[in-house]
């Protein structure tokens, strides 16, 4: 089993995953990534502590520019890593020597390399103890025996945060702010429930006085903050009794947080698992920071906000509609404004808002004059507003997040877009321009300018050969891709020389695989960072217009389970793409290979399902994409060193209107085995065309076996059938891959037999949403409905020879090529 996997390139972490398994084996505890320790046990300054669903973790941080280290709680997957809790605040470590651990009497305590102790949490002498962090972010101090048995919560003695789940009480346990970003030890402000006429409020106190209530509880979800109830979607529900009060996000899946910072000034903000950035959803004092806080087109105005209260139910003073606009409700505060006239595009004029403070989501063009700016949003009909602070920028669509009276840097005029009619009625603030006399010279000059890059762009190029126009408009398309501040910094354009440095001259030592589109490369960037490189032959299959739906659609999309795409480079006849480097192969490496999967443990694989179903829920529904992977399958799931399943190749992917259920497509790619019958006979794709391959890569996950190609098991000639025949005579035991025995709820496992069955039937519109698929996965209490037959049979027999399929699994990267006929 050694010999044939060090035959691998690269499997150093391979290798590492087979003896930590051993090891782990040997030792009979749980897996690498811990969640809890017991008395005997210690985690020192550098280790974690994770909770199951890796939400939450447990760990040594140094607060901003500090020099001590604390011990600390905070999102696994904040990006900024902010610390919701702080083991007991006042005491820092001296040293990154520390360690957490418990000592004789039962307590959890920390130390540093000077011998120096505090306490974090009392045992009161109870014996066989354990300390773990939970998936709410609560960590404990609970028997072993008795997981119920909680001896102590960080529940109780909260630091600034208000975290999903936690009880606030009446009389005790009180927010405090940390005393600035670089020190957690509690400042002069406090927060916590009041009760007035026998109902509930929060309050926020400076030195005991309190200066801010909030509305009584009248048990409404949103009675205590009305202000949150204006939005689109009610963003979370607080629920209190006359004693305490607990929140729940909407989705309930949404990193949610209520932090009292040290100004005293009370957060609430939501994680925003598409930009990955905090979103503040309301502040007190209100504030034109909060995001989108006047609604579309509405215009914030600090300067006239009520200073620690709101009014009820009024449109408050700090939102004001702009001319030709009206609010679109005046008892809330946050449903903006609608235009009074809808535009015309052409014919359509500007109206000057000066000393504005310019929204984010703009377009930036380059090598543009002040009126160039204006026609280049006039004969655009999506522009709404342009301004010419430094240089041009254009907005498309509703405009957010309007603000004047603002001090700061970003202020300007703008220019928003209204019908010409309005602009008679307002007539003394308009911007003149004769539409022929302005228009048409600017569009002759944009055409020349144009005409003119292109021109520069060519010369620079001429050394490196012939050129080809295609490539020049895709270099300037990607340009400007770069340049709008959409796809966010991560995306980079690397120059050709840095790859080839990278790479080594593609030297065939770094060459990680062939495919259907050209080589894979492994490269390691100048500060260390690997990554593989797609390159893509000029004459190859995969054509410009692949391409730059490969680039623009994975730019986008950015979640823990797609594999990254980190830039691209375009040069000359060079076209090539820059993804993160997954060490550990891809899923079916591990998955059809006996040895192999044996190291897939139970854990591993409900993360995987998990996982993968996170990834499939994020293209389906959250991204701003709205995207239908198309070619699924095992060879696609890439690992990362923690074995974390990552989606790959979007190639095939196809923007699809949200509105719309289905398409139709002439060009049918995919994987046999793994296709929807629909799709692979009729070239109707849809959601429900994934959900079909994802309920046969769940059954591959769970029973170890592959789909097609795997022949004469039972009477069935598939993974598919063999399952509908056990299902049928109520022995779906069997199919649970017999290295997982013994090892694996079985219960839970028959569940995920189960919804593939339910994921493949012949019916797009009987298979159950991806939503809904993890759902059921993960609530042991979902009722499921009985499957129907699996949409398979009638295609197997008639098409199994006639579909060629060849398949590449490359480290990193693999590639389908299906001839259809
Ligand atoms: C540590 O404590 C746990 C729980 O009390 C026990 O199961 C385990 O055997 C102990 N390990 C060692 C090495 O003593
Ligand atoms: C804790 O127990 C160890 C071994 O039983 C002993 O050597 C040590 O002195 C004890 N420490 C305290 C503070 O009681
Ligand atoms: C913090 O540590 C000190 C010193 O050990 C201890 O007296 C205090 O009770 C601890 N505070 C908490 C909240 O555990
Ligand atoms: C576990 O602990 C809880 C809380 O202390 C207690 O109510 C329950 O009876 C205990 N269960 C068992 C089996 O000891
Ligand atoms: C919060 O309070 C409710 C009852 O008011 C209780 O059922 C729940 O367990 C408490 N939650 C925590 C985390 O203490
Ligand atoms: C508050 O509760 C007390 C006792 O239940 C009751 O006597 C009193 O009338 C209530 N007050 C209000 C304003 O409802
Ligand atoms: C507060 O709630 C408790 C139980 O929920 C109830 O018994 C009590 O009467 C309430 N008190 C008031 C003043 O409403
Ligand atoms: C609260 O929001 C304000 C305004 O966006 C921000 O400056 C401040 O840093 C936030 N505080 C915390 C603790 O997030
Ligand atoms: C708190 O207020 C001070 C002074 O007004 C300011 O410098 C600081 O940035 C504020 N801190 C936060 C977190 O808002
Ligand atoms: C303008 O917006 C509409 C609807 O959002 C969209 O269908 C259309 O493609 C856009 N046109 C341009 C030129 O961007
Ligand atoms: C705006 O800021 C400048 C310096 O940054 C200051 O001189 C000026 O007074 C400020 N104006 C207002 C209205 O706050």
């Amino acid at each position: 089993m050694f010999g044939k996997i060090s035959c691998w390139r690269n499997c150093r972490l391979v290798n590492l995953l087979i003896l930590s398994v051993l090891a782990t084996r040997c030792l009979s505890a749980p897996v690498a990534i811990r969640e809890r320790i017991f008395q005997n046990q210690s985690i020192s300054d550098g280790q974690t502590l994770v909770s199951t669903s890796k939400k939450f973790v447990l760990g040594f941080f140094t607060p901003g520019a500090s020099r001590h280290r604390y011990v600390g709680v905070w999102h696994k997957d904040d990006p900024e890593r902010t610390v919701v809790w702080v083991a007991n605040r006042s005491n820092p470590l001296q040293d990154n020597l520390g360690i957490l651990k418990f000592d004789n009497s039962s307590n959890l305590i920390v130390s540093d390399g000077k011998g120096n102790s505090f306490a974090v949490a009392y045992g009161v002498g109870v014996q066989d103890l354990e300390a773990a962090i939970l998936d709410n972010g609560n960590f404990v101090l609970r028997s072993i025996a008795n997981q119920t048995n909680i001896i102590w919560k960080s529940f109780d003695s909260p630091t600034d945060t208000w975290l999903p789940g936690m009880n606030i009480t009446l009389g005790s346990k009180l927010l405090t702010p940390w005393k600035s970003s670089d020190d957690p030890a509690g400042g002069d402000y406090s927060f916590g429930l009041g009760v007035t006429n026998n109902a509930s409020q929060l309050i926020i106190w400076w030195n005991g006085i309190s200066f801010w209530t909030s509305e009584r509880w009248n048990g409404d979800v949103n009675s205590l903050i009305p202000e949150l109830k204006s939005i689109d979607t009610i963003p979370l529900y607080f629920d209190c009794d006359n004693l305490t009060c607990t929140y729940s996000p909407n989705p309930a899946t949404r990193l949610t947080k209520i932090v009292l910072d040290p100004n005293g000034s009370l957060n609430i903000t939501q994680f925003d698992p598409d930009t990955q950035l905090w979103t503040l959803l309301w502040r007190q004092p209100a504030s034109c920071e909060v995001s989108n806080l006047c609604g579309v087109f509405g215009i914030c105005n600090n300067n006239m906000l009520p200073s620690y209260q709101y009014q009820k139910n009024l449109l408050p003073s700090y939102c004001r509609c702009p001319k030709g606009f009206a609010p679109q409700d005046t008892r809330y505060t946050r449903k903006g404004c609608t235009r009074q006239t809808p535009l015309q595009c052409y014919g359509d004029r500007f109206i000057d808002m000066p000393g504005m403070r310019l929204p984010d989501n703009r377009e930036k063009l380059s090598v543009m004059g002040d009126n160039e700016c204006q026609s280049a949003c006039m004969i655009d009909c999506n522009c709404t507003a342009y301004s010419v602070l430094d240089g041009c920028s254009l907005w498309h669509g509703d405009l957010t997040n309007l603000q004047e009276g603002y001090n700061g840097s970003g202020v300007g005029t703008l220019y928003l877009r209204v019908a010409a009619s309005e602009l008679e009625s307002i007539r003394s603030s308009g911007h003149k321009i004769l539409w022929i006399a302005g228009v048409l010279p600017s569009v002759a000059f944009l055409i020349f300018c144009i005409i003119l890059f292109i021109w520069i762009r060519r010369s620079k190029n001429k050394g490196k050969g012939k050129q080809d126009g295609h490539h020049s408009l895709m270099t300037t398309d990607t340009i400007k891709l770069w340049e709008s501040e959409e796809t966010g910094s991560q995306f980079m354009i690397f120059s050709f020389s840095k790859i080839t440095d990278a790479t080594d001259n593609f030297s065939t030592e770094s060459k990680l695989g062939e495919g259907g589109f050209g080589p894979v490369y492994k490269g390691n960037l100048p500060d260390g960072q690997e990554i593989a490189v797609k390159r893509l032959a000029a004459n190859s299959g995969q054509g410009l217009l692949e391409f730059k739906n490969e680039i623009l659609l994975i730019a986008k999309l950015q979640h823990s389970n797609l594999v990254g795409l980190l830039g691209c480079c375009i040069e000359g006849e060079e076209m090539l793409l820059v993804y993160e480097y997954m060490p550990n192969k891809s899923l079916d490496f591990f998955l059809f290979e006996k040895s192999r999967r044996a190291l897939l443990d139970w854990e591993m694989r409900v993360n995987i399902i998990e996982g993968v179903a996170q990834g499939l829920i994020y293209l389906h529904k959250h991204s701003r994409l709205r995207v239908i992977h198309r070619d699924l399958k095992a060879s696609n799931i890439l690992l990362d060193t923690d074995m974390n399943p990552k989606i790959s190749d979007f190639g095939m992917a196809k923007i699809f209107d949200p509105k719309g259920t289905q398409a139709n497509t002439k060009r049918v790619v995919g994987t046999y085995g793994y296709m929807a019958p629909e799709y692979a006979m009729a070239g109707i794709f849809s959601v429900k065309s994934d959900v079909f391959s994802y309920g046969v890569l769940l059954l591959e996950i769970i029973s170890g076996m592959k789909n097609a190609g795997s022949q004469g098991r039972g009477n069935s000639l598939s993974l598919l059938g063999y399952a509908w025949e056990l299902w049928k005579e109520g022995r779906c035991h069997e199919l649970i891959d017999k290295s997982l025995h013994g090892r694996c709820p079985e219960n839970v496992a028959l569940r995920c037999i189960h919804v593939s069955l339910l994921c493949v039937q012949e019916q797009a519109a009987d298979r159950p949403s991806m939503t809904e698929v993890l759902s059921m996965i993960t609530n042991e209490n979902a009722t499921l409905p009985d499957p129907k037959q699996p949409g398979f049979l009638s295609l197997l027999v008639s098409s199994q020879t006639e579909i060629t399929e060849e398949t590449w699994s490359l480290n990193g990267l693999s590639i389908t090529k299906l001839e259809g006929r």
